[in-house]
Parts: C-alpha cells; structure tokens; sequence
C-alpha cells in the first residue's frame, strides 16, 4: 500500500457506533448481514459475528444478477459449513426476496415453538447489517414496499429507530446497522465493483488489478470486447482498450473510465471478484 490509501477509514465513532451496534442487536432475534455477491469475503465484517454473540445471522448475497452464479454457490456452500445461513438475492429485480421472511421463521423455529409453549404471544425481531453500498437501503424498501431507509444509512449516524412489519409476526428495525469495510486487506476488490468511492484508492491500481484479474478469470469475454489478441505487458491493455474504442492510448483517465464502467454495468459478464479457489480452511 502506498500513502495515497493511508487514509482514516476508521474514524474516532467507531467504538460508539459498535456500542450502538450491541444495544440494537440486543433487541432482535436474528441479524441480516447483507453481503455483495461479487466480493462475498471483502463485504463481510467479522465484528458482526462477535456481537452477534450466538444469535442466528442470516447473510444475503444481494446483487447475485451481477455475480458469477457459479461461485455464489461455493461461497454459499463454505458459509453454511462455518454455521451461517444463506440466501442469494437481488434487491432490485426481487429474485429471492418473497424468500426471506419464509427462511426467517424456519430458523427462528425453535424460538417461536418455545414461545407458544409458554403462551408468549412476541412478535420475531430482524436488523439489517452490512457495510456501506451493499444495497441495505434497497432490501428494506423492497421488504416494506416503501421508502423507510434513506435517513442515516451512515456509519456511526443514529436516528430514533422504528419498527417496520414484514409480517403479524415479524418486524423490521426501520435503519439498517453500518459496518465498515475492512480496507487494508480488501480495499481493490472493494474498489474494483465501485463499493467504496474511486478517490480512496488510487485508481491507477485498481484498474491494472483488474486487468490482470479479468486476463485470469474472465479472459474470453474481456478479450473479446476490446479485441485483445496478445498482452506482453501492462500498458498492452491500455493500449488495446484505447485501439478498441477509438481514444488516445495514454488517456488514462478515459481507458480507466471505460474499463470500470464496463465491468460494472455488466458489459464485461457477470463476475465474482472473491475467488473461492484453494481457500478451505476457516477464514471467516
Ligand atoms: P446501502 O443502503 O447498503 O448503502 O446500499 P443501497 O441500497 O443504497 O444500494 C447501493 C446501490 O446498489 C444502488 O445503486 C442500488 O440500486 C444498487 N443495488 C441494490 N441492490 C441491488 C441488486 O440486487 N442488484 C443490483 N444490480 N443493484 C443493486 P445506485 O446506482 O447507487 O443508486 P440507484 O441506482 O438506486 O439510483
């Protein structure tokens, strides 16, 4: 890392804001963490798990229509082997999301059982949790059919929490609970889908890092667009990208432009930036 990314991502609020994070948990049954499906590894914040405690968490893996549906499933297999539950979703078409209250009272099952029992008449209670951009905002409006999740989608930011109903037996805290991403390992695959700002690493490396992992993972499709036939070194992909689309070939800033909004905005193929690959051990 170079001292451009030296940054204070972690600001002097973040105590206050896991406290916060502990005093709302304490409040529901189960934890929806919301996970981008292009970096399954890079969205999930451990903190969630140690204040969490032992309570269930739930983990969306929105956006799953810009994923590799291929490795959206091994990250899905290796998260149910460490004990977590799993759903692919997609926030925005809604593929999957008539899905989550259903899955919620299955697990929670042995808590309603116990409380009819004893004659608890309770309603189950859910927080959403994720780090910023992962499409918290977007799942609550969807579960709520409205627009309840604009105000204080910020780290350390609070506002009076409500409760939204999902179903009679089932309620939503209305504000999503925000985790930082963690930069220091993650920071270009986080950068790479647009899920922290271009400015906050340096744009020059995202961009090779993403040459380089397209020329691994997604090679025909990343040849084809811009007619790459050989690369003998890096500035062969400015090159053949700026040929391609008829730009000048040290126009950083556009060939940058191109590439990123294109593997954004799906025209590269639906990629997954965590590779599963060779990683059998716990790492999460
Ligand atoms: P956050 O609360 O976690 O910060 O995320 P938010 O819901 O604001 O969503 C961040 C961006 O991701 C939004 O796009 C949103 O539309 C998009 N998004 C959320 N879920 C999905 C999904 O399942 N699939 C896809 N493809 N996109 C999703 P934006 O461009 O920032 O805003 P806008 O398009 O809503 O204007």
């Amino acid at each position: 890392m170079n001292d451009k990314i030296n940054i204070n991502w972690f600001p002097g609020h973040m105590q206050k804001a896991k406290r916060e994070m502990e005093e709302k948990i304490k409040l529901v049954n189960i934890i929806y963490m919301v996970l981008d499906s292009r970096i399954p590894k890079s969205s999930f914040n451990p903190l969630i798990k140690e204040i969490a405690k032992n309570k269930p968490i739930l983990l969306l893996l929105n956006k799953a229509d810009l994923a590799d549906s291929t490795e959206t499933k091994k990250w899905m297999d290796y998260y149910k082997n460490q004990g977590y539950y799993c759903l692919d979703i997609d926030a925005v078409s809604g593929y999957n999301m008539k899905k989550i209250v259903p899955y919620t009272f299955e697990i929670l099952k042995d808590t309603l059982e116990k409380n009819k029992n004893r004659g608890i008449k309770l309603s189950m209670k859910a927080m959403i949790t994720g780090i910023p951009n992962v499409g918290k905002s977007t799942i609550i409006n969807t579960l709520v059919k409205k627009k309840v999740a604009e105000a204080a989608n910020k780290p350390g930011v609070t506002k009076n929490q409500q409760w939204v109903k999902l179903d009679s037996n089932l309620d939503l805290l209305d504000t999503p609970g925000v985790l930082w991403p963690k930069l220091e390992e993650n920071g270009l695959n986080l950068a790479l889908v647009g899920s922290i700002k271009d400015d906050i690493m340096p744009i020059d490396d995202v961009v090779q890092f993403g040459f380089k992992f397209m020329d691994t993972y997604y090679k025909d499709v990343f040849y084809s667009r811009y007619k790459i036939d050989a690369i003998n070194n890096i500035n062969d992909y400015y090159i053949n990208i700026a040929k391609s689309r008829g730009c000048k070939d040290d126009d950083y800033n556009k060939i940058n432009n191109i590439f990123l909004t294109d593997l954004r905005g799906l025209k590269l193929g639906r990629v997954t930036i965590d590779r599963f690959t060779s990683i059998w051990k716990r790492i999460i």
